[in-house]
């Protein structure tokens, strides 16, 4: 996905009305608006606390005991969704609009009844209300997508989202493993690859397909003839009020959805998510934001980060359990600056790569000098005042800067969160000074529901990811041949507490690999406490790690097939997570080189060779003709190299006594190469 933010204007006004405006009516704004700070509510210098066993708990957590739920009539996603009704009084609750239209809203009984319609439909088609049933959702975020949910929990029914990225193989694969009988999808093209599948026998249990999008009367054929039936989802719905069914309520301790996830090789694993795990993260949540931010039936987010992911899925129970409005985008990204304006949402969940086009458009448009100059001492002052507790949108810098970005995402937002990959600190410093608002960062992945840590309110200090969340505790465990030391501080993040999944379903050893007998869960990320009590993220075991837009890489899957470029003796990948692609160290072999240089005619010594430009950007090139032939996708091909003439040893320190990389040895000693490598990218 593809975000581009073309919405932000110059947000710098011309030199002349700055030095009118800040020499003359500044001070004395400023004297008589003086802003009282707010004090953080712990020691920021002791933020989490050790308990038995070497794990952390966090320090605004006054016992051992970890939080379940926040509301005692909310312990499962139906409840949740129910409280919602009841606090808001039946206020609006779900919100789409057509181009260049206000937002319409459903209310809360409107979705709570369609979705028992829905649920009804199904159980009048024969499936059951129980946690073995599994129903997939396969569409983009819109209302319907949170009814179809709803109508699962209603009936203690399991949601399995299926998305586009997954890719075609991944979605048969889904569908068999987890006996999906019923696909609720958005658009004729998705339901026509279904049937697609069914019709080559691949997915031969896929009996109902309801669709939300209309669809003609042949596809509704095409399906009846391979077996499949087709309904729409208004004839579903009718057809469920006709027959209609009592809920079901699910359990705590039910399935509420098994969240599939793609890893660097294999097939995607389904973590199995029960109501409680959802629910107790929500919960984490709100307890963390109690100093800071109180959600009420007022409260808008928007919707735009996919569904199918378990970040999203938490923003919204958080908001539906105080009766808060969801509006989703139009479904194009491109559009997402007009959504914001037009919703105008006072939650805003969101990704780092997003956040940096925001940010480097900013900087781009600071051109001259002065205008540089000027937009750093305004984030330097906002940020000064952040970082004494002092969070608004009134000062003068808002006038003068930063309105403009506040206006182009609403104008309300007085929450955020940054999720999903690593932020750099730059970027989260500037969206704290420029927001007026807190600004949060959390680190988790799906197999403890979403996040396990978070940063605290009133430390907004960037570099790293907060304390661990109210539902959980975090330890740091050995890995002796990373040369990680729990003693040091140091170590594989492990999570133990309500949030943590069940396992992944049908995969017993995957499962052993991710939990271990006293119900750790292994992030396989590799941490640090810092002596304040945050913990940074600094490494990643088995040396797979996420790039800046979140993809998950495996180096030494990618090196194994740039080996096979003929030129190419060794070859060692490289990434960052605060980069959004790969850069590569390649050792020519010197048997071929000289061969292979002379094709595009160049001659010279061994070392000639390896320095020269021509030779290196054929080697380049063959090395993108090779990965794409080993199925690396453009993410997985690096986009600049480094050749190096002399080969990787023992003897220099750059292969362990088995003859493997040392990736951090490499990385170090390439440094200089390496950042120079990015630097031309970047150019
Ligand atoms: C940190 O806080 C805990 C209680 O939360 C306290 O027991 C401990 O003494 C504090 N440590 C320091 C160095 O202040
Ligand atoms: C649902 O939860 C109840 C209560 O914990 C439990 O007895 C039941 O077995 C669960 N059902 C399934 C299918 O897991
Ligand atoms: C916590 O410690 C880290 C590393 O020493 C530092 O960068 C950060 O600013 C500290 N946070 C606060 C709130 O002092």
């Amino acid at each position: 996905m593809l975000f581009i933010f073309n919405f932000l204007f110059s947000p710098l006004p011309t030199p002349a009305l700055i030095c009118l405006l800040t020499f003359g009516t500044a001070i004395f704004l400023w004297l008589i608006n003086r802003p009282q700070p707010v004090p953080p509510l712990i020691d920021l210098n002791n933020q989490s606390e050790g308990i038995e066993g070497g794990a952390r708990r966090g320090a605004f957590q006054k016992s051992n005991d970890l939080i379940l739920y926040y509301f005692s009539d909310a312990k499962t996603a139906y409840e949740i969704f129910q409280r919602g009704l009841a606090v808001s009084d039946n206020g609006p609750c779900l919100g789409y609009r057509k181009p260049n239209q206000p937002y319409k809203w459903l209310s809360y009984k409107q979705v709570s009844d369609r979705a028992e319609y829905l649920g009804s439909c199904l159980l009048h088609k024969g499936y059951k209300p129980s946690p073995d049933q599994f129903v997939g959702i396969f569409a983009q975020n819109r209302p319907e997508w949170v009814i179809s949910e709803l109508a699962c929990y209603t009936y203690s029914m399991v949601t399995v989202p299926l998305y586009d990225t997954l890719g075609s193989d991944a979605i048969i694969y889904i569908i068999n493993k987890a006996n999906i009988p019923v696909v609720i999808c958005d658009t004729p093209q998705k339901a026509t690859m279904l049937i697609e599948n069914v019709e080559k026998s691949l997915t031969p249990g896929l009996k109902t397909i309801i669709l939300m999008d209309p669809f003609d009367d042949d596809l509704k054929q095409r399906g009846q003839k391979c077996g499949i039936e087709m309904l729409s989802l208004s004839d579903a719905e009718n057809l469920g009020k006709e027959n209609f069914k009592k809920p079901v309520p699910p359990n705590p301790e039910n399935l509420s959805i098994i969240c599939f996830t793609s890893g660097t090789t294999g097939d995607p694993k389904g973590a199995m998510i029960t109501h409680q795990n959802v629910v107790s993260n929500t919960a984490g949540f709100l307890k963390l934001l109690e100093p800071t931010f109180h959600p009420t039936s007022e409260d808008v987010t928007i919707s735009y980060l996919p569904l199918a992911h378990m970040f999203e899925r938490i923003v919204q129970a958080v908001l539906f359990s105080c009766g808060g409005r969801v509006g989703f985008f139009q479904g194009d990204i491109r559009l997402l600056p007009d959504d914001m304006k037009t919703l105008k949402p006072t939650v805003f969940p969101t990704v780092p790569r997003l956040l940096n086009r925001i940010y480097d458009k900013v900087q781009n448009e600071a051109k001259t000098p002065l205008k540089k100059f000027l937009l750093n001492l305004a984030i330097d002052t906002k940020f000064n005042e952040v970082k004494n507790g002092i969070v608004r949108r009134d000062s003068l810098w808002d006038k003068l800067f930063f309105s403009k970005i506040q206006d182009n995402l609403g104008g309300r937002i007085c929450l955020m969160i940054t999720g999903a990959a690593p932020i750099s600190a730059p970027v989260l410093t500037f969206f704290r000074a420029a927001l007026g608002c807190p600004v949060f960062e959390a680190y988790g992945q799906t197999e403890c529901t979403a996040g396990c840590t978070i940063t605290s309110p009133g430390d907004w200090t960037a570099g790293h990811v907060g304390t661990p969340v109210a539902c959980n505790f975090v330890k740091l465990e050995d890995v002796a041949d990373m040369n990680y030391f729990s003693v040091n501080n140091e170590g594989e993040i492990c999570i133990k507490g309500n949030n943590v999944f069940q396992g992944y379903l049908k995969d017993p050893e995957k499962t052993q690999e991710a939990l271990d007998k006293d119900g750790w869960l292994h992030t396989g990320d590799i941490g640090r406490w810092l002596p304040n009590g945050t913990l940074k993220i600094i490494d990643r075991k088995k040396n797979i790690f996420k790039l800046a837009q979140g993809e998950y890489i495996a180096p030494e899957k990618i090196e194994n097939i740039y080996i096979r470029s003929r030129p190419v003796s060794q070859v060692f990948v490289h990434g960052e997570s605060l980069q959004s692609s790969l850069v590569g160290v390649v050792v020519p072999d010197p048997d071929v080189l000289p061969a292979f240089a002379a094709k595009i005619g160049v001659k010279g010594s061994f070392e000639e060779l390896c320095q020269n430009q021509n030779v290196k950007k054929a080697i380049f090139e063959d090395l993108q003709k090779v990965g794409k032939e080993g199925g690396l996708k453009s993410f997985e091909q690096v986009k600049n190299i480094f050749i190096y003439p002399e080969q990787f040893s023992i003897e220099n320190g750059l292969l362990t006594p088995t003859l493997k990389a040392k990736r951090v040895e490499l990385s170090k000693f390439f440094q200089t190469q390496i950042k120079s490598l990015y630097e031309s990218i970047q150019e």
